[in-house]
């Protein structure tokens, strides 16, 4: 195992564990390992708390009541709006609440109008979230993946001559825990003139991101990704953008004036909004995004890094796994293994959480056909977040070592 030294975060803590009441829990007394943050993140007590606080203080729907509670509500959601849009570098009327950021894509892509024959780009290695949106509307073409996870750069230019309508990013791969380098992605997309817009869902939780910066026209995020409730997300949209989008869905909300014959949209970011939307989600978005801004982006950067290291060095010292993408320097927190003479995980999954209380994931993680091509179809997959310590990666390894034996035998068994 590297010795490289724990990261106290920003607040003076190197051990937030006791804030996610989840990790008290145990199976067969074993305390639970919890390595599936990629899929969904834990909860700290504060964001709990805060979602408890609207259903038990507040209670009120937002932007139609006139009374104290409904206008308490509605500060209190414009506010954690506001403070989303500080947090991702963003103006707030670019941030639209989504239910997460598959909603926030297919916002995008609804909203565009596109043809059948427009082309869209997509990186191979594109969550189904960051497909599917693209591929029903439009042509899509791949920009490939090399070995090490990363883009086929000179690939990508030749197809950015085909004059692409859209080019869909994605910033850290959910399989590879590769992240893409997105302002020379973006530039050279929009030197060809083309939409961008980039799935943010495994980047956000874990540094700090300007969407302005990046240079993207949209950009899609998840709340439960970064320890925030399920239900809520956010696309950061620029004004060209939304002024293009047809709203996707339309409703209470969305619109200033109604009467018989005509409906006026209202702006951007509420145009996008249709319905009640999840206020309790908005509380605790902006618990979350407090209490990462606490433990300081940088800290919460260098131990989703050093996380990722501590995993690879702990796989590439094992035969029998072979991971998929980047080595050692640029990866996430995120690691996905091919595991020799296991082409079925699912019992593997099983064991390590029930015999070994490790939580983590096996399958294609929703971007198949690159897992199809990558991983022979199925990948184990463990990854970290603020709250994932060395003995966590160490336990997950020494469990590992003694599962796998035993579900190779079995398999070769009934292979008989
Ligand atoms: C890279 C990536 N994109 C998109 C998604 C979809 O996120 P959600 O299910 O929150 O909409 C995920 C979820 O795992 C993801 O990892």
């Amino acid at each position: 195992m590297t010795a490289a030294t724990a990261v106290r975060f920003a607040d003076g803590r190197a051990d937030v564990r006791a804030d996610f009441p989840v990790l008290r829990r145990t199976v067969d007394g074993i305390p639970v390992v919890y390595l599936d943050s990629a899929a969904t993140s834990l909860k700290p007590h504060s964001v709990i708390d805060a979602t408890i606080r609207y259903y038990t203080q507040v209670g009120a729907n937002i932007h139609r009541g006139k009374h104290m509670l409904s206008e308490e509500a509605s500060d209190a959601y414009e506010r954690a709006r506001q403070r989303v849009a500080e947090f991702l570098g963003a103006r707030s009327a670019e941030v639209v609440f989504t239910a997460g950021t598959t909603h926030g894509i297919n916002i995008v892509a609804a909203g565009l109008h596109l043809d059948r024959d427009d082309l869209v780009l997509v990186s191979a290695d594109a969550h189904h979230s960051q497909q599917l949106p693209w591929r029903q509307r439009s042509r899509v073409e791949f920009i490939p993946v090399l070995a090490d996870g990363s883009l086929d750069l000179d690939r990508y230019a030749e197809l950015l001559r085909k004059q692409p309508a859209v080019v869909a990013l994605t910033h850290c791969s959910n399989v590879t825990g590769r992240y893409a380098p997105v302002s020379e992605l973006a530039g050279m997309a929009r030197a060809r003139g083309a939409v961008t817009i980039l799935d943010a869902a495994q980047s956000v939780p874990h540094q700090r991101i300007e969407a302005s910066a990046l240079g993207v026209d949209a950009l899609a995020c998840s709340g439960h990704k970064m320890m925030g409730p399920t239900g809520i997300g956010v696309l950061v949209v620029t004004a060209d953008l939304a002024d293009r989008l047809a709203p996707e869905a339309t409703g209470g909300g969305t619109v200033d004036w109604v009467d018989s014959g005509r409906a006026v949209f209202r702006r951007p970011p509420h145009r996008f909004e249709a319905g009640t939307p999840h206020i309790a989600g908005a509380y605790g978005l902006h618990a979350a995004v407090d209490y990462l801004e606490r433990l300081g982006l940088a800290e919460v950067r260098a131990h989703d890094q050093r996380l990722g290291e501590l995993m690879w060095a702990e796989a590439k010292q094992r035969e029998y796994l072979a991971v998929i993408g980047p080595g050692s320097g640029s990866r996430s927190g995120i690691l996905s293994m091919a595991v020799d003479g296991c082409a079925d995980l699912t019992d593997l999954a099983r064991i390590l959480s029930d015999s070994y209380g490790v939580m983590c994931r096996t399958g294609h993680h929703c971007a198949q056909p690159f897992v199809d091509a990558f991983g022979h179809g199925q990948v184990l997959r463990i990854s970290g977040y603020i709250y994932t310590t060395d003995h966590d990666i160490e336990a997950a390894f020494h469990a590992l070592d003694e599962v796998v034996p035993l579900v190779r035998n079995r398999s070769e068994h009934a292979a008989r």
